[in-house]
């Protein structure tokens, strides 16, 4: 038995957070097994990592990559693989795609290297979906309440195209959802792809 990774993506703001909540809240509301974790964090060095990035000091590219990288490795190890070899959907809260938009588009690292770096470290492991929730920078920051500098707002469009340019070179695995709208509506355009996709999942 496979179970089924979902991974929510998209620049700080646009609603990650709030829609992985409710995505896991209706895949168990029709009686299935979820498992929610987020990026960086979801194990004990996880989140120790994630407390070391929130401090304000500026991290080397490599640095801040690696340390990206060490958690989304315990992350696959301790949890992401068992719940899949139980059976069990995973709702991710960020994945393999934010270091190939943040650290490959905004930090310039190179998206092939991050890309082989990202199938070390996860043992090939992929996320069956990968929704892109897309949203103007502009809304998305003052959703976020987030750092409104020019310099952030210059990074932030970066990624938004890096996230939608990857999403493009990987249809089909990767989708792109507007965030647009309410929770509501936004958590309806995700329901309707989520559902497609497990349609074609055999143990769906
Ligand atoms: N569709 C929406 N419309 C208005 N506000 C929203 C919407 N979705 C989320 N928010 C709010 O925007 C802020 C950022 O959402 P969050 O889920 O934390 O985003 P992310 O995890 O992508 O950074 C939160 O305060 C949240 O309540
Ligand atoms: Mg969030």
């Amino acid at each position: 038995m496979r179970g089924f990774f979902i991974v929510l993506e998209g620049i700080d703001g646009v609603g990650k957070t709030t829609q992985a909540k409710i995505l896991a809240r209706k895949l168990r509301q029709q009686g299935r097994e979820v498992v929610e974790v987020r990026e960086p964090g979801g194990t004990q060095l996880g989140e120790a990592i994630r407390e070391l990035l929130a401090r304000e000091e500026e991290l080397a590219p490599w640095a801040e990559t690696c340390l990206f990288l060490a958690s989304r490795a315990q992350l696959v190890e301790e949890v992401i693989k068992p719940a899949l070899a139980q059976g069990k959907i995973v709702v991710g809260d960020r994945f393999s795609l934010s270091t190939l938009a943040y650290q490959g588009g905004a930090r310039g690292l190179g998206v092939d290297r991050l890309a082989q770096l990202n199938s070390w470290v996860t043992g090939g492991l992929e996320p069956d979906l990968t929704l892109v929730i897309d949203l103007k920078v502009e809304e998305a920051l003052a959703r976020g309440k987030g750092d409104l500098r020019e310099e952030i707002r210059q990074k932030l469009e970066i990624v938004r195209e890096r996230y939608l340019s990857l999403a493009k070179e990987r249809a089909g695995k990767v989708l792109v959802v507007s965030g647009q709208g309410s929770v509501e509506e936004v958590s309806g355009r995700i329901w309707t792809l989520v559902e497609e996709a497990l349609a074609r999942w055999p143990s769906g």
